[in-house]
């Protein structure tokens, strides 16, 4: 299975336009310690042709355009983009789906909050009904993705709720305490390769590292984490921001109850971060929180990223 980051960072992306940050001036001047990163999504295939997207970032299109295996190879109108499955519907993974737009077929994969979500939004009909499958994904139950003729692509996904929160687009302060957050809201993938059994997960957003999560992630051979912010006050401190990483239903990276800690233990073979938010002090390879991360055994993703399973 073959699976490329074509965007490491969180929403916003890294430098996010309006933040003057140091970290996102030094990436503006070129600092080729601190590389710019495109908003969060993977692309897996399992036959190196056939390509699923993980979330739909703002930044498809430059993410198309920097990844040649994404460009069309077949005739006048061709993609290998065959499927693209949605974690939660934040900005910065469903908004990308308006640049699939016209008459390429592909099938869309998310749960049925996130669909109806996107049902409600009619500026989603871009992508031409008749083209393009809607297919709902049920917490708990594994489906192997088709490709648009039916095919299977050799990939089997098992969508699982994790501790977070509904899109901030969505925020409904009149439901309580967590905004009307249903468990649908927030998903996290095991991925198999159905030929190798090899698998992965893919968690991009998670608030909480519950027992029943760490026990799932034991042993796994790789993870993608998401890795926001690495203190939880690190916003407000700052003073470019007034909500903590908590508020925005993502754990961080650093703390007592932080991820490196809640993964201390958990044997899993490849940590990597992403969905990394353009103040957080780990996305420079020079920085003594990059160092603390790689001390723990962590890889900090970055656009273009490869991994072979
Ligand atoms: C998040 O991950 O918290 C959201 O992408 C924030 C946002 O929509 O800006
Ligand atoms: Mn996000």
């Amino acid at each position: 299975m073959q699976i490329r980051v074509l965007g490491a960072a969180a929403g916003g992306g890294y430098p996010q336009w309006n933040c003057n940050h140091p970290n996102s001036r030094r990436a503006r001047q070129h600092d080729p310690a601190a590389r710019p990163r495109t908003q969060s999504s993977i692309a897996v295939s399992a036959d190196g042709s056939r390509w699923v997207l993980f979330n739909a970032s703002p930044d498809l299109r430059q993410q198309i355009s920097e990844n040649d295996i994404l460009h069309p190879t077949d005739g006048l109108r061709h993609s290998p983009i065959k499927a693209v499955v949605l974690t939660n519907a934040d900005v910065d993974h469903v908004a990308g789906l308006l640049n699939l737009r016209e008459s390429q077929p592909l099938n869309l994969y998310g749960t049925g909050r996130v669909l109806d979500v996107l049902a409600a939004n009619s500026v989603f009909n871009v992508l031409n009904p008749d083209f393009v499958e809607r297919r709902p994904l049920h917490l708990d139950a594994a489906v192997d993705l088709l490709d648009p003729s039916g095919a299977e692509l050799g990939i089997r996904i098992e969508p699982f709720a994790v501790p977070g929160k509904v899109a901030l687009w969505l925020e409904d302060e009149s439901s309580g305490p967590n905004f009307g957050t249903v468990a649908e809201d927030t998903i996290a993938l095991e991925v198999t390769a159905t030929g190798s059994g090899r698998r992965f997960y893919y968690v991009p957003a998670c608030a909480a590292m519950p027992d029943q999560l760490a026990t799932r992630l034991r042993g796994a051979a790789l993870v993608f984490f998401d890795g926001t912010l690495w203190q939880d006050d690190e916003m407000v401190v700052l003073g470019v921001g007034v909500k903590t990483g908590r508020r925005m239903g993502h754990m961080s990276v650093s703390g007592e109850d932080g991820t490196l800690a809640a993964f201390d233990g958990l044997d899993v073979s490849r940590k990597v971060f992403i969905h990394i938010n353009t103040t957080n002090p780990i996305l420079l390879d020079d920085s003594p929180e990059r160092a603390t991360v790689e001390q723990a055994g962590w890889e900090v993703s970055w656009d273009g990223m490869a991994i072979e399973l």
